[in-house]
C-alpha cells in the first residue's frame, strides 16, 4: 500500500517536472530575440480609446512663386490624358483654423499625391498630417486614401498615427471649399475622425 502510494507520488512529481520544463520551454519559445508579447499597460494603453474630431483647412498653391505643391513626375502620356493620368505631385500643403491663408497655423499636409484614375479626376492620397499647435505639436497622423476631387465630400482613410496618435485609425472627409480652375489652387475643408489613446 505505501509502496503503491510513493510510486504514485513520484509519478506525480514527475509529472509536475515535465510540466514545469514544458512552460519553461513555451515562455521561451514565445521569446524568440526579436518579438514578445506585452501586456497593453506596459505601454500605457490601460486608458480607454478616445475618439477625437479635427477641423482645418488645407491649402493646396500650385500658382505662384511659392507653390506649395509640385509636380516631380509624370508619364509621355500624361499630357495627352483627360485625368493626367500618372502626374505626381509632392505636397508640404498649410492646414489652418479658417479658410483664410493667413489663419492659425495648426500644421503641414506633407505627402504624394498622384492622378490614379484614366476615366474620371480620381487621387492616389499618401499623406502625413503634421500637427504643430497646442498638445499635438509633433505628432501626426497617415492618411493613404482615394481621393474623387469633384465630388462633394470624399472620405479617405486614416491608417496611422504617431506621438499621441499611436495607435489611430479613423477617417478623413474632404469637402473642397474654394478652387481656382485657372491655376489649380485650392482649399479644402477637413473633418477627420480618429480613434487613439
Ligand atoms: C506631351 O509631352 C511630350 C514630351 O514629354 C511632347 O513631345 C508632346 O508634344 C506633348 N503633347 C502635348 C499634347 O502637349
Ligand atoms: C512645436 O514644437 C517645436 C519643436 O519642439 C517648437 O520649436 C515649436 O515652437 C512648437 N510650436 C508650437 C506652436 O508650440
Amino acid at each position: 500500500m505505501a509502496k503503491t502510494l510513493s510510486k504514485l507520488l513520484s509519478f506525480t512529481f514527475l509529472f509536475m517536472f515535465n510540466l514545469f520544463f514544458f512552460s519553461i520551454t513555451l515562455a521561451f519559445a514565445k521569446s524568440d530575440g526579436f518579438s514578445n508579447i506585452l501586456s497593453p499597460a506596459k505601454l500605457g494603453l490601460q486608458k480607454e480609446e478616445k475618439l477625437s474630431h479635427l477641423h482645418f483647412y488645407f491649402h493646396d498653391i500650385l500658382s505662384g512663386r511659392n507653390p506649395t505643391a509640385i509636380p516631380v513626375a509624370s508619364a509621355a502620356m500624361t499630357n495627352q490624358s483627360q485625368t493626367g493620368f500618372g502626374v505626381v505631385m509632392m505636397a508640404d500643403d498649410p492646414l489652418t483654423v479658417a479658410p483664410e491663408r493667413n489663419s492659425k497655423l495648426v500644421g503641414k499636409a506633407q505627402g504624394i499625391y498622384a492622378s490614379a484614375a484614366q476615366d474620371e479626376l480620381a487621387l492616389l492620397m499618401v499623406m502625413n498630417f503634421a500637427f504643430m499647435e497646442g498638445k499635438y505639436n509633433g505628432s501626426s497622423l497617415s492618411l493613404l486614401g482615394r481621393n474623387t476631387v469633384f465630388s462633394t465630400v470624399r472620405e479617405m482613410p486614416i491608417v496611422g498615427g504617431s506621438g499621441l496618435f499611436r495607435f489611430a485609425r479613423g477617417y478623413a472627409q474632404a469637402k473642397t471649399h474654394t478652387i481656382d480652375f485657372k491655376s489649380g489652387d485650392a482649399v479644402v475643408e477637413y473633418n477627420v475622425y480618429v480613434f487613439h489613446y
